[in-house]
């Protein structure tokens, strides 16, 4: 492993530029708190570049004149740039952010490339409507253009794979884009940006302005008159201060925001099964997963049992250097983020939640070096705690006890989350009736985190606003025109 320092620049216009001040941040690698990159550091003049480049493509450039299948054709040619960098894309991913390697090489990496290419092939199956009225000779039909200017501003859990979420159908359905990658993880995108420029995308099409939100590039992508819409994923809090700034110009706005999902673990489960995938479901990337199931509803008559074993299985789980294939959980993203889950942790504690396991960070030899927390238990909440309230986003289980399907539903819908949920049952009019009295957007049965790209994608309540995915995204990236035809009669 290398430990080079990267140097990231801002790709606008089909160049690779420093900033206009010249300014750059580094980025720290929460393996050991070393710098892994120099960064651009994008100011509100930088954004305006960004945008000026993309609105040039967009008004006068070929990218949205062009078939969706000539578009198809550059946006492959891009995917298969990005698997052929499969090794180079996880290693920096890991060293950036500190998911575990395995991870990125099996599925960040892979699903980027999958990404792009599901929707290449989307747009290019495209259809639109027509209302004929033969006895008024009438023909109303509809067409599908690009929105403009797409901002798509991510977070840093998963760096590459939730920009290429937004930055595939944004280019796919006709738009440009500016991406504003998260502060903690710029590498990757940069990569994916040379990807592009070697696949031979338009120039402008596709710019990245690196640096921070408030005051900087990320905001001005959301005030800037030249940017038609936004789609953010974070904070719940982050979503309010966009829309609010975005309303100014009316940009119509997609949010994936937090989550606080409830897997509800009931009697008649698969117990194998349901330990398996509510372990995955907290432990997964560290607990920094916006879909996380991260409460866990357990029905009293297996509580104990289940307890006992799921402890053991958090505790079987390889904490370590995200750069061994062995690990399973790395160390969180900054020191920042890890002094917030140490104090949920503590918090906890306060609250009366029973530690079964964990509560402390690992400082194993070099590991003393990096932000890793234990996988960590809380048994015996309660739901109104705030450690079963908000989002922690690190690797911090909290079980609630139950006693009848009403209450787990009552207990799920008490938040004001509402991304995603879990059911664990052998019975199929109990999952049937989870499913539609959780208020949430995604509820898996049995299963976790699969994905059919064509499925709406998105939360209720504070989790978001809108849903991407397949035609769900077709419809934010593009705007439908009525053409309507008089003939003579
Ligand atoms: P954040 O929501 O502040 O940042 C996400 C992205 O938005 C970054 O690219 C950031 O630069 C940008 N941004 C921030 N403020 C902005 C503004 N005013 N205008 C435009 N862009 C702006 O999330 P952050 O600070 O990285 O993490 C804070 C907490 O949020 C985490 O501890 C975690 O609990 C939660 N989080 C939730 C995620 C989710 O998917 N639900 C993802 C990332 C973080
Ligand atoms: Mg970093």
């Amino acid at each position: 492993m290398t430990d080079e320092i990267l140097q990231v620049r801002h790709f606008i216009g089909g160049e690779f530029v420093d900033s206009l001040d010249g300014a750059t941040f580094d980025s720290i690698s929460p393996i050991d708190n070393a710098v892994v990159a120099h960064v651009a550091e994008g100011s509100a003049a930088d954004a305006d570049r960004a945008v000026e480049a993309a609105r040039r493509a967009f008004d006068d450039g070929p990218w949205p004149r062009m078939s969706p299948a000539a578009r198809r054709k550059i946006i492959h040619r891009a995917a298969d740039l990005i698997e052929s960098r499969l090794e180079e894309l996880a290693s920096w991913e890991t060293r950036d952010m500190g998911k575990p390697i395995s991870e990125c090489r099996t599925k960040d990496v892979p699903r980027t490339a999958h990404n792009f290419r599901f929707f290449a092939d989307f747009a290019e199956m495209q259809h639109t409507e027509a209302f004929p009225k033969p006895w008024d000779n009438v023909l109303t039909y509809t067409l599908r253009e690009p929105v403009g200017v797409s901002a798509c501003i991510s977070p840093w859990n998963f760096p590459m794979m939730l920009e290429s979420w937004k930055v595939a159908p944004a280019l796919a359905f006709g738009n440009t884009v500016v991406l504003k990658p998260a502060e903690q993880s710029p590498i990757s995108a940069s990569i994916i940006a040379e990807c592009f420029l070697d696949a031979g995308l338009p120039e402008g099409v596709f710019n990245v302005v690196h640096g921070f939100g408030p005051d900087a590039a990320g905001e001005r992508l959301t005030t800037h008159p030249g940017v038609d819409l936004v789609t953010f994923t974070g904070e719940s809090a982050t979503g309010r201060v966009i829309m609010a700034n975005a309303a100014q110009t009316l940009k119509r706005v997609s949010f994936e925001l937090g989550g606080k999902s409830a897997s509800i673990v009931m009697a008649d489960a698969d117990i194998d099964l349901a330990i398996k995938g509510t372990i995955d479901g907290i432990f997964r990337n560290q607990g920094e997963v916006c879909l996380a199931g991260s409460r866990l509803l357990v029905q009293r008559e297996i509580y104990e049992e289940f307890l006992e074993r799921y402890v053991a299985a958090a505790e079987a789980l390889v904490v370590g250097d995200p750069r061994d294939a062995a690990t399973q959980i790395g160390p969180l993203v900054s020191t920042e983020h890890l002094e917030k889950v140490l104090s949920y942790i503590e918090l906890g504690q306060a609250e009366g939640g029973k530690l079964m396991t964990g509560g402390h960070r690992v400082t194993e030899g070099a590991l003393a070096l990096g932000n890793y927390v234990a996988p960590t238990v809380f048994a015996d909440v309660d739901n109104s705690w705030r450690i079963a309230q908000e989002e922690i986003f690190g690797p911090v289980q909290v079980v609630v006890p139950f006693d009848t399907l009403e209450e787990a539903i009552a207990i799920a819908n008490d938040n004001r989350y509402g991304l995603a949920g879990m059911v664990w049952t052998s019975n199929l009019n109990t999952a049937h009736r989870v499913a539609r009295e959780v208020r949430t957007g995604t509820m898996w049965v049995n299963c976790f985190f699969v994905r059919d790209l064509r499925a709406p994608f998105g939360g209720m309540k504070d989790s978001g606003i809108g849903r991407e995915g397949g035609a769900y995204s077709e419809e934010f990236f593009t705007e439908s025109k009525a053409v309507v035809i008089q003939f003579p009669s």
